[in-house]
């Protein structure tokens, strides 16, 4: 089991072309900025021809806005959504993202009342630094797993595209 795969694809251009139009959802306080799929899509054909050689459909655009304050926990996003394919926008060839298992006897919690939110997260020392890449092309990753990112402190955001299809892609991570 791989926790990323580089993928050979033209995000370059798709990401030259998106740019504007994501730079508008960059400050939101969120870091999963979810975007009107629809509509991204029939703008940018771009981004659907860009998976093509993968006979791969998008089904989900959204982007990931990471800064260092609060966002480099260790944390699964979703444990319905085992993985996606991530295009790098932003400051990405300057975070690490790192993937964990939990040690013997520990387990993830969650924080259903603080910032947190429902997402499931684990504590530093609770974990064992398994596997880390930097998204300096695209790469499609493992979500299900513990993970964070860690950015260079002197940047203040780190963006993301990150796209889900409608076909299971969990072969490309096998
Ligand atoms: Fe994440």
């Amino acid at each position: 089991m791989k926790y990323y795969r580089y993928l050979d694809l033209d995000y370059q251009s798709v990401v030259k072309k998106v740019y504007s139009y994501l730079e508008e959802y960059f400050d939101r306080d969120s870091f999963f900025v979810p975007l009107p799929t629809e509509d991204i899509l029939s703008k940018f054909p771009e981004i659907q021809k860009s998976l093509d050689p993968l006979n791969l459909h998008v089904s989900e655009c959204a982007i990931i806005v990471y800064n260092n304050s609060w966002h480099n926990f260790i944390h699964i996003d979703d444990p319905t959504d085992s993985s996606r394919i991530n295009f790098p926008v932003l400051n990405c060839e300057k975070s690490k993202t790192n993937f964990y298992k939990l040690k013997d006897g520990k387990t993830t919690r969650t924080d259903a009342e603080g910032e947190l939110s429902n997402v499931l997260y684990a504590l530093p020392e609770d974990c064992d630094l398994v596997d880390s890449f930097c998204l300096n092309k695209a790469a499609v990753l493992r979500t299900n797993v513990l993970h964070n990112v860690v950015c260079d402190p002197e940047i203040k955001y780190r963006i993301s595209l990150t796209l889900k299809c409608k076909e299971n892609i969990d072969y490309l991570l096998e």
